[in-house]
């Protein structure tokens, strides 16, 4: 039987092409979207016409009660989930001057609060079971903070805290978790950037001179989900064109 990849926001640009891959490896691909996406069932059209089946769930990944229900559905009507990639996220960008207490909690809500809601319905099966992937998607900008991004920063930041602390506790049960930090990738959250500020504060930052391909971080999920990353745990993977290096 196939194992079972949940990607979440599997319709946003880094999701789809997660999704792709998962299912071109033979995983069965369940992903979320938000309640009030409207255009999901046109998305899975779209896919099965490219040859892609997957499944589809409402989820709120910013609410704990969401979240809950909708492991429970995927688990009855799917199966246990076994590989885990918390990818849905958001930006509110604005200068912390600016900043009010709505776009602080909706992203810390959507980016951080959401690896518990997700990963907490999930992880006691995959212990069970012995074995499970959590995957993180978090970004160069946790990894160095950026203008205009001190809640999205600080929410990937997060991310790789709870990666690091949950991947000691899971670590003997053949559970891996690990986060991904990609840098700039040609996306719609990318293209809501002003373009005067993408190209004259973003790109030449970026040694390789343009933005990532999101088939080149899927790829990297694919890895950290095979067999051959099952002793890589703990880690927070850079793949930013060179923008940032630790
Ligand atoms: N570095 C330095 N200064 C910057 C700057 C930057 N990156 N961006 C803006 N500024 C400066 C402007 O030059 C301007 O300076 P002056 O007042 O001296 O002229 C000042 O900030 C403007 O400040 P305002 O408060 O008026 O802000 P604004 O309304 O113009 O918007 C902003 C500021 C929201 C930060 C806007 O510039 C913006 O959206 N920047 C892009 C932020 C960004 O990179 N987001 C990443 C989104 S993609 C993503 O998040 C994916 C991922 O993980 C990589
Ligand atoms: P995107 O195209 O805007 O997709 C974001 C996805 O998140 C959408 O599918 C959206 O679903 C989902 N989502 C948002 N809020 C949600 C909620 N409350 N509940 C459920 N789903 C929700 O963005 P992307 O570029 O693919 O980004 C994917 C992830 O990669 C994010 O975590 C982002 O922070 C991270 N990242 C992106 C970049 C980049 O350069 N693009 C770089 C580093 C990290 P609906 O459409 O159904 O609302």
């Amino acid at each position: 039987m196939s194992r079972i990849a949940l990607v979440t926001g599997g319709m946003g640009g880094l999701g789809e092409a997660i999704c792709i891959k998962m299912a071109a490896l033979g995983y069965t691909v369940v992903t979320t979207y938000s309640p009030g996406n409207k255009k999901w069932e046109e998305w899975l059209a779209t896919m099965k016409e490219q040859g892609h089946e997957f499944h589809a769930y409402p989820c709120d990944v910013a609410s704990y009660d969401s979240a809950q229900e909708c492991i429970a559905r995927i688990t009855k009507e799917i199966g246990p989930v076994d590989v885990l990639v918390n990818n849905a996220g958001i930006t509110r960008d604005m200068t912390f001057k600016k900043m009010d207490k709505a776009a602080w909690d909706d992203v810390m809500k959507t980016n951080l609060d959401s690896v518990f809601n997700m990963t907490k319905p999930v992880c006691d099966g995959m212990v069970e079971r012995n074995w499970g992937r959590i995957i993180n998607i978090s970004s160069v900008n946790g990894q160095k903070g950026a203008f205009g991004q001190t809640n999205y920063s600080a929410a990937k930041a997060g991310m790789h805290g709870f990666t690091k602390a949950l991947a000691l506790e899971v670590a003997r049960k053949g559970v891996t978790v690990n986060t991904i930090s990609p840098g700039y990738i040609g996306t719609k959250m990318v293209m809501a950037i002003p373009q005067e500020v993408l190209d004259s504060k973003i790109i030449p930052q970026i040694p390789m001179a343009r933005l990532g391909k999101p088939e080149e971080v899927a790829g990297l999920v694919a890895y950290l989900a095979s067999e051959e990353a099952a002793f890589l745990t703990g880690a927070n993977i850079a793949i930013n064109g060179g923008q940032h290096m630790s």
